[in-house]
């Protein structure tokens, strides 16, 4: 066998690579220029990575019309291509998940300096990888001529008339000319020039300058673009990153003006260069900052790091924040600051060298339905659930996802054996995207809500302006029950620990238990005669229901599950009544006193504690022994924020926005999710948005984490 043949291709390789090649073109052509995308990213990634490396083998099979030789798709025809002066670059993307992930591509970096282990840290710059589409803005004599998409990255499209119409795109640049003493400019233009050591000078703006960055949607803007669209019987979008992109490429700019769009600088393409009165920048963070001066949204979130460790913390810190933002991000982008060094790292085919894109787990993937539920909660609410072949997404394996409602089911239009995109951000409950449609073989049953409780036989109605289907069983019906059981039980309301679903599930199948008093009557030899129970797991769980005696009223209270009773509104009783008694008495004028309390809420409780049964539980769970201490009725007037109204918006240094809530709702103020003129005040943190925007515009105060703390603690 001669050398060649050891070499030659298998012809499977061959295949497949034409396989993978026409596969990727028909999602490129989706997703680029139909902005309809076809399977989640994820995916696309993982075939184009299976082509790089089937062609990083047998480079002699590379064809020129490889999606791996260009980036994107064909501008539409109805805008004019743009040739880049400079080529939009692409990234390497490290998709590495861990934090190791920082450290290959610092390892990597000192490698091809040349560094060894002694050697001084490298200076990094470390930014999020915004989820929205590239866009080149082009500025002659500090005047936008030109907003171009990246197209393959050589050719992009003039989208011009649309970005003009992005508020937050600056239509001139201003800005002092060289030289200039920034102490003797008025105000309004000098913060341009903030920030310079010295702050005396100030760069002019060069006559060409490209100001490189990401066009995209916030999360809010999105889910009001998606009512409107709804309202006017228009289809959703996906998600805000294909609003965006449908936006830019909208060919009626009265449209895309209707559509809220975002941006962030990153970087540059053709500037003048220094010898020709260009301006001089050392680092990429300096560069950075001259664009925020010159009025270009710049994110706080981009921070210089010090080597692979600050790297690897800046990583966990925006993978921590990243469900808090209020935009999508999907990674982070690693940049070697030196712009000395970036010219020495210089590039590979079409990359960069001195940047990396370190992704976060995917929270959108591909899988198969394998069947459809229905599940009966605490209140009889029956949830269609699709059961899903196991996926990895957003960070665990995900086998279940909600379907909402029958309405949101029918509209998803979700069959058994169908191939989906599943989505898990952060602590949300998994859920369904959409449908794979072109990859449903044949014609499944259309998924209809069934009009009897799947646990108990009871009739399941729909009332009138309820998107919900109800058993009409209560607790009659054993999922029910076994809801209102873990309900009670949980680490939120009175915590037994270890009275799991499987715990719960044996003690009401077998009938041990029905109601709540019932935990407190269990001895250990029912326990202990129960399947898969050890003695010394039956006498933990018996201790564990002793020590859940002893709880607070709002625990208690939430704990009984009464329908719209939340804990924040558990807490504002147990404050406002001070005892249970005060609340199980309370007619409904007396409810709607307490700060979280509406009308709904008011009738709720009052429904409640009309029904001798749920007062007969309440009096046996007493006599069992579960206690609180109670207080006295809290005067309204006695919390430092009655009356209050606050909006949260951006990422706070210190608080969660959970916790920030919950603090705010503890000292009795309330918190909205929009501004308004009855806004007290906007509490706002990093990256804050349009809410900050509304809160100058109607003259809201507008205060910081600190100012906030401040009140919290009654000063003020
Ligand atoms: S730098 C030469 N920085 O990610 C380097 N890109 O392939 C040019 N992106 O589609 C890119 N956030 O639009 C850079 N902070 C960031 C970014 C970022 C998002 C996008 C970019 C491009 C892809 C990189």
């Amino acid at each position: 066998m001669s050398t060649l043949d050891l070499f030659a291709p298998e012809p499977d390789d061959t295949a497949r690579m034409a396989q993978l090649r026409q596969s990727l073109h028909a999602h490129g052509h989706s997703y680029y220029v139909l902005d309809a995308p076809t399977v989640p990213d994820a995916e696309y990634d993982r075939l184009f990575r299976e082509l790089q490396a089937l062609e990083a083998r047998h480079p002699e099979l590379i064809t020129p019309d490889s999606p791996t030789q260009r980036v994107g798709g064909k501008p539409l025809d109805g805008f004019a291509p743009v040739r880049h002066a400079v080529p939009m670059l692409s990234i390497r993307t490290e998709t590495d998940t861990e934090a190791s992930g920082a450290e290959n591509f610092d390892a990597r970096i000192r490698r091809e300096l040349g560094l060894g282990p002694s050697d001084p840290a490298i200076d990094y710059v470390a930014e999020p990888k915004f989820d929205g589409l590239a866009m080149s803005l082009r500025y002659q004599q500090g005047v936008l001529v030109q907003a171009a998409t990246r197209g393959d990255g050589e050719v992009g499209e003039d989208v011009t008339q649309n970005i003009r119409t992005l508020g937050q795109i600056p239509l001139r640049i201003v800005a002092p000319a060289l030289g200039t003493d920034v102490s003797s400019l008025p105000p309004e233009v000098a913060h341009f020039a903030l920030g310079r050591p010295g702050g005396e000078t100030c760069p002019s703006v060069p006559a060409v300058l490209e100001v490189r960055g990401e066009v995209y949607m916030r999360r809010d803007d999105f889910e009001a673009l998606n009512d409107r669209q709804r309202l006017a019987g228009q289809k959703c979008f996906v998600n805000p990153r294909n609003a965006a992109a449908g936006a830019v490429r909208q060919l009626d700019p009265a449209i895309a003006a209707q559509r809220p769009l975002s941006f962030y600088a990153y970087g540059l393409g053709a500037v003048t260069p220094p010898e020709a009165g260009g301006p001089v920048w050392q680092s990429h963070f300096e560069m950075m900052q001259a664009l925020k001066r010159w009025g270009f949204p710049v994110s706080e979130l981009v921070k210089q790091a010090q080597g692979a460790p600050e790297l690897v913390a800046y990583y966990a810190a925006i993978g921590q924040q990243r469900d808090g933002l209020g935009f999508d991000i999907d990674g982070v982008v690693y940049k070697v600051n030196s712009l000395a060094l970036q010219r020495q790292l210089g590039f590979v085919t079409r990359e960069p060298r001195w940047a990396v894109a370190h992704k976060f787990p995917a929270q959108e993937m591909l899988t198969t339905v394998l069947a459809i539920d229905v599940q009966v909660g605490r209140t009889g609410k029956l949830t269609p659930v699709a059961k899903l072949a196991p996926v990895f997404v957003g960070g665990v394996t995900v086998t279940n996802a909600t379907l909402h409602n029958e309405d949101e089911a029918r509209r998803k239009d979700v069959r058994v054996g169908d191939t989906v995109i599943v989505r898990r951000a952060g602590d949300v409950i998994p859920e369904v995207v959409s449908v794979l449609l072109d990859k449903r073989l044949d014609e499944p049953a259309v998924f209809t809500m069934p009009r009897q409780c799947p646990v108990c036989g009871s009739a399941a109605v729909r009332e009138e302006g309820e998107a919900d289907y109800r058993c009409t069983g209560g607790l009659f019906c054993s999922a029910q029950r076994k809801q209102s059981l873990l309900h009670f039980a949980q680490r939120r309301a009175v915590e037994v620990e270890g009275l799991g679903d499987k715990l719960v599930d044996q003690l009401v199948d077998a009938g041990i238990i029905n109601t709540l008093p019932d935990l407190y009557r269990l001895g250990f030899t029912a326990l202990a005669k129960l399947a898969r129970m050890a003695d010394k797991s039956a006498q933990n769980i018996l201790d564990a229901l002793e020590k859940s005696k002893q709880t607070t009223l709002p625990r208690f209270l939430f704990g009984l599950g009464i329908r719209h009773v939340g804990e924040a509104t558990a807490k504002a009783l147990a404050r406002h009544f001070g005892k249970l008694d005060a609340i199980m008495d309370a007619p409904e004028e007396a409810l709607l006193a307490v700060a979280d309390v509406g009308p709904i809420v008011a009738k709720s409780i009052r429904t409640f504690f009309d029904q001798a049964h749920n007062r007969e539980v309440v009096e046996q769970l007493r006599a069992c022994g579960v206690t609180w201490p109670e207080g006295e009725p809290a005067p309204v007037a006695a919390q430092p924020l009655s009356g209050q109204t606050f909006v949260l918006t951006g990422t706070l240094p210190t608080l969660g926005r959970e916790e920030a809530k919950a603090l705010i709702e503890a000292a009795g103020g309330k918190v909205a999710g929009s501004v308004s003129k009855k806004t007290s005040f906007v509490v706002a943190g990093a990256e804050a948005g349009s809410k900050l925007d509304k809160a100058r515009e109607l003259g809201v105060a507008v205060l910081d984490e600190a100012q906030l703390k401040e009140l919290l603690d009654g000063g003020a």
